[in-house]
């Protein structure tokens, strides 16, 4: 039985992937590795309490002796996920993301390569090819560009997946996404810090002029891409994932409010994040030609349940939105909403 260690796991994507891919594969089992840190939540697993193929441990990616503990399960695969994965926070303290993403990284590729694991999956991001101009996608061949500490960081770790694939002949696969959004996304983000704001007539912080382009993709989209570089991405290979759906941050935050039925009034123009990208957008079309991966996910559709969702597990947000957090929000935006 194929046996996937997947790091992070109990994080926003991780926890939609370790549920998908349980769910629609009965021969795999999952050993799940997460060190809890504030972005993790065991309660976004809580379905899967006792399941028979699924294993959780409590552990940081930069111990080696508890990494190394973990592979000796029987793994035989490793989709990495774990990450500081917040640009705001990378700006405000950039040592935690070199230490998870980089440090995190080069202990995790040597285990991979000790226990000679089938497949490496590295889940990248497309903040590493920086920032596009009005025109233009990235490809899998625009250089890096990484503009934040986060971005950097995890720029540094596909480097180093790339040396480990070419030096040691690592079977390692980097997938790079685009903006997620969709369940169980903690509300430092985006689109759950505002519709969890909407929600309850807080306003929301809109940086600089607001015009800055995402190109938005669920979340369980993004999950089918990794499942499928995973399984058929040739080693030594990047695969680029979006959703084919670029939209200014002014506009989306429009639609949140009018799909929840509150007032403009609540926007709050707020000073811009330092160094923000301007626009990233996704040329997908390599996954698509040698994956036969394409985002099934409609906008509409997506944000629509990812909306009810959050209304329905107001219960989650509560437990999320407890005091540190909001020191966290507080100290980001000060009394300026
Ligand atoms: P997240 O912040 O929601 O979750 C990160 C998870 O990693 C948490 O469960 C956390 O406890 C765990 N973690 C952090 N440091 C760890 C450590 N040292 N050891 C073990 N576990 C640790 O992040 P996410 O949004 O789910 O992102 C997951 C991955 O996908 C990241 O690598 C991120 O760079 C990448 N990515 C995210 C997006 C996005 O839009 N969110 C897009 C593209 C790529
Ligand atoms: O592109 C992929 C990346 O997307 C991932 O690698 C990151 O892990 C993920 O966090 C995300 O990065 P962004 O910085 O694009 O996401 P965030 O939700 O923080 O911000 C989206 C856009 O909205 C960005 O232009 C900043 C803006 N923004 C964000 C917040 C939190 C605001 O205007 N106000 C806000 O309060």
């Amino acid at each position: 039985m194929p046996t996937v260690l997947v790091t992070g796991g109990a994080g926003f994507i991780g926890s939609n992937f370790v549920r998908h891919l349980l769910a629609t594969d009965p021969t795999v089992a999952v050993v799940n590795f997460d060190a809890l840190t504030y972005a993790g939540n065991l309660a976004n697993l809580a379905d899967l309490a006792g399941h028979p193929r699924y294993t959780f441990i409590k552990g940081d990616v930069t111990d080696r002796d508890h990494v190394r503990a973990a592979l000796q399960r029987g793994v035989t695969d490793i989709i990495h996920f774990a990450a500081e994965s917040h640009v705001d926070r990378s700006i405000q303290d950039s040592g935690p993301f070199v230490r998870t993403n980089v440090i995190g990284t080069q202990i995790l590729l040597d285990a991979a390569r000790e226990f000679k694991v089938n497949k490496y999956v590295q889940v990248s991001t497309d903040e590493v090819y920086g920032s596009l101009g009005a025109t233009g996608f990235f490809t899998e061949e625009t250089p890096l560009h990484p503009n934040s500490p986060y971005s950097a960081s995890k720029a540094g770790a596909d480097l180093l997946v790339q040396a480990y694939q070419h030096t040691f002949g690592l079977p390692a696969v980097i997938t790079r996404c685009s903006n997620n959004y969709g369940p169980y996304q903690f509300p430092e983000k985006l689109i759950p810090l505002f519709v969890t704001n909407l929600l309850n007539d807080i306003p929301v912080p809109v940086y600089g002029d607001g015009q800055q382009v995402r190109d938005w993709i669920h979340v369980l989209d993004h999950c089918r891409g990794v499942e499928a570089a995973w399984r058929n991405g040739r080693p030594g290979e990047v695969y680029n994932f979006g959703g084919r759906c670029e939209m200014p941050n002014l506009e989306l935050t429009k639609l949140l409010i009018r799909l929840l039925g509150k007032p403009e009034s609540l926007i709050r123009y707020v000073e811009d994040r330092l160094g923000h990208d301007r626009r990233y957008a996704i040329d997908c079309a390599k996954a698509e030609r040698e994956l036969g991966w394409a985002p099934q996910v409609s906008f509409d559709a997506g944000l629509a349940e990812t909306i009810a969702w959050y209304q329905t597990n107001a219960a989650w947000v509560a437990t999320i939105k407890n005091k540190d957090y909001m020191s966290y929000y507080e100290k980001q935006y000060g009394s300026k909403l």
